[in-house]
């Protein structure tokens, strides 16, 4: 007798509006029916949702063979999350539902379903205002499993492992969340120790442990087994990793005993064209970019994300800053806070506590009344709340930079509730003291002060409140608060705040990589102020992060180009309009400011072989090297130096006509599943192979063998070209399809086609 999960992805049919027979079309999951749907101007909330119409109700059903309803065992559906209101049926019985749509729920289906045919219906409302303040996607955009379990069995959410280190000793303690014996052994490779206990708990050591970091996430199998009458009638297993925290005053934040800084992204939940049904593998190349620049870190605003992707954070090493909900009773989740919080709250708590990614919990993010009575009573209660499911990690909320005196504006009569939040009005508090004073009342209540935009107060927050750190769970990239102003232009980067004081763990860039709503107007159909596209380009100030972040020699150059797009992005999140190329044809000689984003200690640029004097790297402001350089066509290459030798280098030529399209390789291997996605980008070249950064042609996609296109995306939200195709222009000089596999094994040639252009094929080798 064991358990048996099993992945509902496929077989679903969905139906927009009236649940009709005519209307339902087959489907598979994850599905987003927003992401499809036109552009939609007039639309409500059309700017946080970025024009993508997702007011309406849809319907989905699937049928389900049972061939044998087995005794005393126990059947339940869960779907991992549902945007939103959603309610279920089975073979026309209520099972249940969720209404917030970032929450996972669990039902139990076992009196409801026969054996032979079984129908499921699901309903899902998206018509409840107002909608969340980014693209939320609509429909059941997550996993959906059938758990088929013995009649007593273990329940994951009732468990919870906890480690601490002594000496080169891991301890594990796992409370089994039932009174009956469970045995419980964990394994690696090389180890593999076990013991028993029917009180509920059990302990267990780890000689010479290996500890779980960003830098080495070492995981051990633990596989719990329920005991009755000396038989085994359930096994569960999970993946578990011991690390230590501590977060010293004064100090900062130390990992496993090693000082550790927070190098950190926050992200929303959509892959750009993908809208929110974004598998996993879609979001492990994205962690892998991130890492490969040193980030060490996310943070899932603001909201639980799919679980799966806490998995890929404790497998690759990222840590994670996880919270249950955006603004309580002011924003989106009004709708649900009086009733829901206390169960969304434990559904996070109780989903994600087991995994050694998450280093801290938030419980809300940039509520309207900050630290007045109202507002401190509520805080207190979720933080107290959430200690009773989880006291090992610390608690904090994300603190916006308003301040306001108490006010009466009835804030269910609010239309836009940043806007109400953001304003500078006559509430405002202006005065530093007054100001610490209410952040001090939050910090007597969190473990660690969250600020999101606030570097310019952290040494007057920090003498206030010695005894607790400072994370910045949102930054700019580029510019940072005036003490007097809230907001200006200094080019003042806000990690080096983070370097220079140690009671700042790390600082949370506002966002890593684009997403969809949140709009500052129209054309833009999302938030271009990161420091990755869509299609997952890097911009040029990720290099700098780079240079802040990564320990391996990298140097890199962008140049001033204000013939680029405004993409409507919000003032302070903007950067100044680097890219990365070294084609001007309207230029003779014309100075040119540059930026150089280096870890070395010297540089050196080459303009045609030419030798061009500049100073150090650490002699500039925020070490990011700036100058001007006179425009000539040709080559330019700057070159990074330690100690005295050549460590990196990195070329810009200027690009003649495009003339190919290639693909970043040109055939590989792939272990693909049913249902796998993976993003492939194309790019211009001109006859020598220089990428044409300027090209904006139109390419056509197709694909051949066991696999088919799911989504085209350039990176450009401006841009009001369907991702629903085969094709699209590109943008700055390249475009990208989604493809999905099958599962069956063979070869997949994908090709991309353009009008004057040799075509380019990447051949698959599905293994
Ligand atoms: C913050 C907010 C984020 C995002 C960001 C950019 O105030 O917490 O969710 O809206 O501003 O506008």
């Amino acid at each position: 007798m064991s358990r048996i999960e099993t992945e509902m992805m496929s077989g679903w049919e969905f139906a927009l509006g009236e649940p009709e027979e005519h209307n339902f079309k087959p489907v598979t999951l994850p599905h987003d029916w927003a992401i499809t749907a036109p552009i939609n101007r007039s639309m409500k909330q059309a700017e946080p949702q970025g024009f993508r119409d997702r007011w309406g109700i849809g319907w989905y059903r699937r049928n389900w063979v049972c061939r044998e309803i087995k005794p005393g065992y126990v059947y339940q559906l869960q779907f991992d999350g549902i945007y939103e209101n959603s309610t279920v049926w089975v073979n026309g019985i209520e099972a249940g539902g969720r209404k917030y749509g970032y929450s996972r729920f669990t039902l139990d289906i076992t009196s409801y379903i026969r054996e032979g045919d079984n129908r499921i219906l699901v309903k899902v409302d998206n018509t409840s205002f107002p909608a969340d303040r980014w693209y939320s996607g609509a429909g059941i955009y997550r996993t959906v499993k059938l758990l088929e379990l013995p009649q007593h069995h273990l329940n994951p959410e009732e468990i919870h492992v906890k480690t601490a280190i002594n000496g080169d000793i891991g301890i594990v303690t796992i409370l089994t969340g039932v009174s009956s014996l469970v045995r419980a052994s964990i394994s690696d490779d090389n180890l593999r120790i076990a013991s028993e206990s029917a009180n509920g708990t059990i302990r267990l050591e780890i000689p010479n442990v290996k500890l779980w970091s960003p830098e080495q996430p070492s995981l051990y199998h633990l596989e719990l087994s329920l005991i009755e009458d000396e038989q085994v009638v359930d096994t569960y297993s999970l993946r578990i990793g011991v690390r230590k925290i501590e977060m010293i005053a004064g100090k900062g934040m130390y990992l496993n005993g090693n000082p550790t800084k927070i190098k950190g992204f926050c992200i929303h939940q959509d892959a750009g064209c993908l809208g929110v049904a974004v598998p996993p593998e879609i979001w492990k190349d994205r962690l892998l970019a991130f890492k490969a620049m040193g980030c060490n870190a996310i943070r899932t605003a603001h909201h639980m994300p799919a679980s799966e992707l806490l998995d890929l954070c404790d497998e690759l090493g990222l840590l994670v800053y996880e919270e249950p909900f955006d603004k309580w009773t002011g924003g989106a989740y009004r709708r649900y806070f009086e009733t829901e919080w206390q169960a969304d709250l434990e559904i996070m708590v109780k989903r994600d506590r087991n995994h050694p990614c998450i280093f801290i919990w938030g419980v809300g993010n940039e509520v309207e009344n900050q630290g007045q009575e109202s507002m401190l009573k509520i805080l207190k209660m979720l933080k107290e709340h959430l200690l009773t499911l989880d006291d090992t990690r610390p608690v904090s909320y994300a603190m916006n930079p308003h301040f306001k005196y108490e006010s009466n504006a009835d804030l269910a009569k609010v239309k836009d509730i940043q806007q109400f939040v953001d304003e500078v009005s006559d509430t405002e508090i202006y005065d530093l003291h007054e100001r610490v004073e209410r952040i001090r009342k939050i910090g007597e209540i969190v473990d660690v002060i969250s600020c999101n935009y606030q570097e310019q107060w952290y040494p007057a927050i920090h003498e206030a409140i010695p005894d607790k750190l400072i994370l910045g769970t949102e930054t700019y990239q580029f510019f940072r608060g005036h003490p007097d102003q809230m907001q200006n232009f200094s080019d003042e980067v806000p990690w080096i705040d983070v370097e220079k004081h140690d009671y700042v763990i790390g600082g949370m860039l506002w966002t890593g990589i684009d997403y969809l709503g949140e709009s500052m107007g129209y054309p833009a159909k999302g938030w271009a102020g990161s420091l990755f596209s869509t299609n997952n380009e890097r911009k040029p100030l990720s290099y700098l992060y780079e240079s802040y972040w990564s320990e391996k020699p990298m140097v890199y150059l962008a140049v001033m180009d204000y013939s680029l797009q405004d993409e409507g992005v919000k003032e302070h999140w903007d950067t100044p309009r680097y890219a990365s190329h070294w084609s001007f044809p309207q230029f003779n000689k014309t100075v040119i400011p540059y930026m150089i984003a280096t870890n070395c200690e010297e540089v050196t640029v080459e303009l045609n072989g030419k030798q061009l004097y500049v100073n150090k790297p650490a002699s500039y402001p925020n070490r990011m090297m700036t100058g001007f350089v006179p425009y000539l066509p040709g080559t330019i290459t700057v070159r990074g130096f330690i100690g005295g030798q050549e460590v990196c280098s990195y070329t810009l030529r200027t690009a003649g006509p495009a003339v190919r399209l290639a693909f970043d390789a040109e055939e590989l291997r792939l272990d693909a599943k049913d249902g796998y996605q993976k993003l492939f980008t194309v790019r211009a070249k001109d006859s020598e192979g220089i990428p044409v950064f300027r090209e904006s042609s139109k390419v056509t996609f197709k694909v051949a063998g066991p696999a088919e296109i799911v989504a085209v995306d350039n990176g450009d939200l401006c841009s009001s070209e369907s991702y629903d195709n085969n094709w699209m222009h590109m943008y700055h000089g390249c475009v990208s399809t989604v493809i999905r596999f099958t599962g069956e094994k063979g070869r997949v040639v994908l090709s991309a086609f353009s009008e004057g252009m040799y075509q380019a094929d990447l051949v698959i080798h599905v293994v």
